[in-house]
């Protein structure tokens, strides 16, 4: 079935909005021509990583040709160069996610290395045995994971707040998990599987009331949401480069500044450090004091140029052209027989997950996989959420500003091609 049987002509790919271009934004993106097996490439899985537009893969190269020295530790011209390209990108960092100081940009390897550094400086610092941490049960295992070895390490409880069946968070259960114990609440802002959008400043709130900080993933957030830590109130915010248009390998945490500056180290090595002896050592301060080494300089000159491309585009018009996406996907799923979607909670952004009458998602994602339809199925590193929902896996087809219409469509005549495979 195509719902709209001639949306793959060029005047119908999917233009939410006059001021939102799909086609010219697709030109930035080589890879979209890519024809897989002589089929059009409908890449549906941006939420495992996204496309890179032209601008942050001509920035990459460049570099290495024309910028390429260690930062912070020489005198001559091309340190120099490099060091300003590198706190460059933090200073346009500190501006996406509008941050109050600069000083609360910490370059990371991405939103795992951004938990993981919170929960074994912030974590290690601040939680005994008895106090608690509340995540919710729709964190990605990077949210959860790093906590549960948090609480081995110092006999604190993990805490989980629930979900509806349409994958809501229930708000007035998590304020009733938040006592005096609670030492940090860490929450996704949007669900990798759900596509749930999180109310997090009212989480902010209650948690704040109750003398608990709260730590945001934003890994799913950060290519769709405009993000502003300041208005959300939240004391830590992570997220990955190349779920935003950007390379891999690096990311970013938010801390507020005050936390950062009272937090433990978290590796040693160079650049860490103000001064070392053999009897003592003097940490930098923030954000040095957490980038031990020498850092992803390509990576953060790659991020920079993705949070260029991301701020230089019409957010409300990227929104709109991202939410006709959703809402006709949703249609057009819902058509299918036999398919259920999975997260439908009112609040959502870009992903359709779904679950289909008697075949495996595997099944599904490898059939449309000869389509030229690329989508992610299993349990999409969130199993306790699957097993809450009583699944094990669910297909997964997830947008990017450079999605279509005809995508879309191209999913569902793939699902077609499923059910006649499988009688
Ligand atoms: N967290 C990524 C996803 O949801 C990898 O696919």
């Amino acid at each position: 079935m195509v719902l709209h049987p001639d949306s793959s002509t060029s005047a119908d790919t999917g233009q939410a909005s006059g001021r939102f271009d799909v086609e010219a934004m697709r030109e930035q993106f080589p890879i979209l021509t890519v024809r897989p097996y002589g089929k059009p490439l409908a890449y549906l899985d941006s939420a495992a990583t996204s496309q890179k537009p032209q601008a942050v893969i001509d920035a990459m190269s460049p570099f290495f040709s024309r910028d390429n020295a260690n930062v912070h530790r020489g005198v001559h011209y091309l340190s120099e160069r490099a060091t300003e390209a590198y706190e460059g990108a933090r200073v346009k960092a500190q501006g996406f996610l509008n941050a109050s100081e600069v000083e609360e940009i910490v370059f990371t390897s991405g939103t795992t290395g951004a938990i993981n550094l919170v929960a074994e400086t912030y974590g290690a610092a601040h939680l005994g045995e008895g106090d608690e941490v509340l995540i919710t049960e729709m964190e990605h295992h990077s949210n959860i994971v790093p906590w549960q070895m948090l609480c081995e390490r110092t006999g604190a409880q993990l805490r989980v707040a629930p979900i509806s069946d349409t994958g809501e968070l229930l708000v007035d259960e998590l304020k009733a998990l938040i006592g005096e114990r609670t030492k940090l609440v860490a929450i996704t802002h949007v669900s990798n599987v759900l596509g749930t959008v999180n109310p997090i400043r009212e989480v902010t709130e209650i948690a704040h009331a109750a003398g608990a900080r709260v730590l945001v993933d934003g890994a799913q957030a950060a290519p769709h949401l405009p993000i502003d830590v300041q208005a959300l109130g939240c004391d830590f915010y992570a997220l990955s480069g190349h779920k935003m248009y950007g390379p891999t390998g690096i990311g970013v945490l938010y801390g507020r500044r005050e936390l950062l500056e009272e937090m433990p180290p978290y590796q040693g090595g160079g650049d860490m450090i103000l001064s070392v002896s053999f009897e003592k050592t003097v940490y930098n301060n923030a954000p040095y004091k957490f980038e031990a080494g020498t850092p992803n300089l390509v990576g953060v000159v790659g991020l920079g140029v993705a949070i260029d491309f991301l701020t230089g585009l019409d957010r409300e018009a990227l929104a709109a052209h991202e939410h006709d996406l959703l809402a006709y996907g949703t249609e057009a799923l819902l058509l299918v027989p036999g398919l259920r979607l999975v997260g439908t909670a009112p609040a959502k952004q870009s992903i359709l997950s779904f679950v289909l009458d008697g075949v495996h998602p595997h099944d599904i994602g490898t059939i449309l996989d000869r389509e030229g339809v690329a989508i992610r199925t299993g349990h999409h590193c969130a199993q306790p959420l699957l097993s809450r929902l009583g699944l094990s896996a669910t297909a997964r087809a997830s947008l990017a500003c450079y999605s279509t219409r005809a995508e879309i469509d191209a999913l569902v005549a793939g699902l077609e091609t499923v059910q006649e495979a499988f009688g």
